[in-house]
Formats: C-alpha cells, sequence, structure tokens
C-alpha cells in the first residue's frame, strides 16, 4: 500500500502515512500554457490511496485525479482508494430543474469507471449521494466529536443550522454536549441563484449561538443567519464550518457580524483550526484491509 499526494495535500497525507506506515510518493504536477495539466508518478505494485484537496481551482484538480488514475492503472495498482477530504460537486445532489445533470452522481460514476473502491471525505454535503454507485463506498467523516469538543469550550448555549439541510449536523453536536439545537428555513430561487432565509422565532436571547453548516462559499448565508439571531437578542454569535471556500471578500462579510469563525482543514485556509488528518486516517485505517 502506498500513499501518493497532491502537493495541496501533503500535511494531511504525511500524518497518513506516519500513522497508517506506508509509503508516500508526491505526484509531479504540470500545467501548460494552454490550460492542459500533466501527472506522473512512479507506481508501485498494491493498493494506491490518492490524497488530494480539491479546493480551489476545482476542475484542473478533477482532470489531474482523473488522469492519476488511469496512469496508476495502467500501471498496474491492484486498487485505488481517494481520500478527498472536500468532495466537490456534491451540492448538485439532485436534478434541480430539467436538463441539468446530477453531478455528484456524475463525479461518482466517473471514479467507478476508474476502478476507485472507496472515497474518504469529510462532511459531504448530503450523505444520499452514495446510493447513487453500487462502488465506490463512500465514506463520510463529520467531526462531531472535535465540534462539540470546540462548542462546550467556548461556552456555546445552542446550535442553530442555517437551513434544514445542517439540523442534523446541529443535532449531532448538540446532543453530545447536552444543549438545544435549532434552525432556520432557507429558500432559494434556482434560476437566478437568490436566497432567501425566513427567520423562525427561537429563544436565544443572552445567549452564545453557534451556527454549524457544511459549507461557507460567498458567506451570504451565515451573514443573514447571524443577523437574524442578533435581531432576536443573541448575544454572540460564532460559526462552525467544516468547508471554508470563503469566496471574494466572504471573511470580511461574516466579520461584519460574526463574533468568530471556526474552521476545518479540509480546505486550506489561514484560519483553519480544527485538524481532520486524524479522524480520514482512522476511518481508512477501519475500512481497508492494510495489503503490504
Ligand atoms: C448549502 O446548502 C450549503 O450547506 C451552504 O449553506 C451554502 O453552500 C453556503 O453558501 P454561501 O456561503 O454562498 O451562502
Amino acid at each position: 500500500m502506498r500513499i501518493y499526494y497532491f502537493k495541496n495535500a501533503e500535511d494531511v497525507a504525511l500524518r497518513m502515512a506516519g500513522i497508517l506506515n506506508c509509503g508516500l510518493t508526491q505526484v509531479e504536477e504540470r500545467e501548460f500554457p494552454d490550460g492542459e495539466v500533466l501527472v506522473r508518478a512512479d507506481a508501485g505494485a498494491g493498493t494506491a490511496i490518492i490524497v488530494g484537496r480539491m479546493y480551489p481551482n476545482v476542475n484542473n484538480n478533477i482532470m489531474k485525479l482523473v488522469l492519476l488514475l488511469d496512469a496508476l492503472s495502467d500501471h498496474g495498482v491492484s486498487g485505488m482508494v481517494l481520500v478527498l477530504p472536500y468532495l466537490p460537486y456534491a451540492r448538485q445532489d439532485r436534478r434541480f430543474r430539467s436538463g441539468e445533470p446530477i453531478s455528484a452522481k456524475t463525479l461518482l460514476k466517473m471514479f467507478a469507471h476508474h476502478n476507485v473502491s472507496h472515497i474518504f471525505t469529510v462532511d459531504v454535503h448530503k450523505e444520499g449521494i452514495r446510493d447513487y454507485v453500487s462502488r465506490p463506498t463512500l465514506v463520510n467523516v463529520f467531526p462531531a466529536d472535535e465540534y462539540a469538543e470546540l462548542a462546550r469550550k467556548i461556552g456555546v448555549g445552542v446550535l442553530v443550522s442555517p437551513d434544514i439541510g445542517s439540523l442534523g449536523r446541529a443535532a449531532a453536536v448538540a446532543h453530545r454536549i447536552g444543549i438545544g439545537y435549532d434552525y432556520f428555513e432557507k429558500y432559494r430561487d434556482r434560476n437566478t441563484g437568490t436566497v432567501h432565509l425566513k427567520v423562525r422565532e427561537m429563544n436565544v436571547a443572552g445567549m452564545h449561538v453557534a451556527l454549524i453548516d457544511d459549507i461557507v462559499s460567498t458567506g451570504g448565508t451565515l451573514l443573514d443567519a447571524c443577523r437574524a439571531l442578533k435581531s432576536l437578542g443573541a448575544r454572540e454569535v460564532t460559526a462552525i464550518v467544516t468547508h471554508c471556500l470563503m469566496v471574494g471578500d466572504a471573511w470580511e462579510r461574516l466579520t461584519q457580524c460574526m463574533d468568530g469563525v471556526y474552521c476545518t482543514n479540509t480546505v486550506e485556509n489561514p484560519r483553519a483550526s480544527i485538524d481532520i488528518a486524524l479522524p480520514l486516517t482512522n476511518a481508512v485505517r477501519d475500512n481497508i484491509h492494510m495489503r503490504p
């Protein structure tokens, strides 16, 4: 078994190799002036564990990954496993308008075609996408213990999800520390992309509230939710987010309202404070038969 890693995930790969006690190969990467990409790796026999961060430059990274899978397969690896801390395209988990693809399914089918047996990822947008394919097996790691420890440490009194989709996340963390949880309702116009948050009455007056969500992209969702909580009398609002994509001025927008933002390192960002390497490695060790 050997870990093949893209440079942007070196930290995760090194940690993983240390714990699993296996060899490590950095993938060579090239980008040509015309936009095409190329990869190269000295392939050995045995199972290949491929580790890469998919954000930013999502489409380039996907292309590099597909090229690597094909090259490793041509060179005779016996099996392939992906460790992608952030799984892109997962939000298009349904056909919202006729004529659209189900992009999450497209990606999984592509990996199946390349003989990938497992994908290990963190806090995938919706776990149900695994049912689109019989293989690869999607192993989703949700860092509920890490989030609960953080929430306890910073004195969170109630957890709130900015939409119904993250209610399960709020519940999982809240149950661990014995506090309450609630949610807002969010509506998205599928043609324009405009989002509207419907404020529900909730008892947050004078409390430290943590908003919990899988992704911050433009920051609009969390900003609206934060403002709503403050209008309901929340004393302090903190965000706990798995994938901090932070597009454009998202950080600046969030700081207009938030008292604190905590991110994992599934996506590299200067404020990442929750390390996902260990829970991801544990998941690999628990699910993969460690053949040499
Ligand atoms: C959507 O359902 C996700 O869980 C996030 O709430 C969303 O992607 C956040 O996007 P933005 O930061 O652009 O509002």
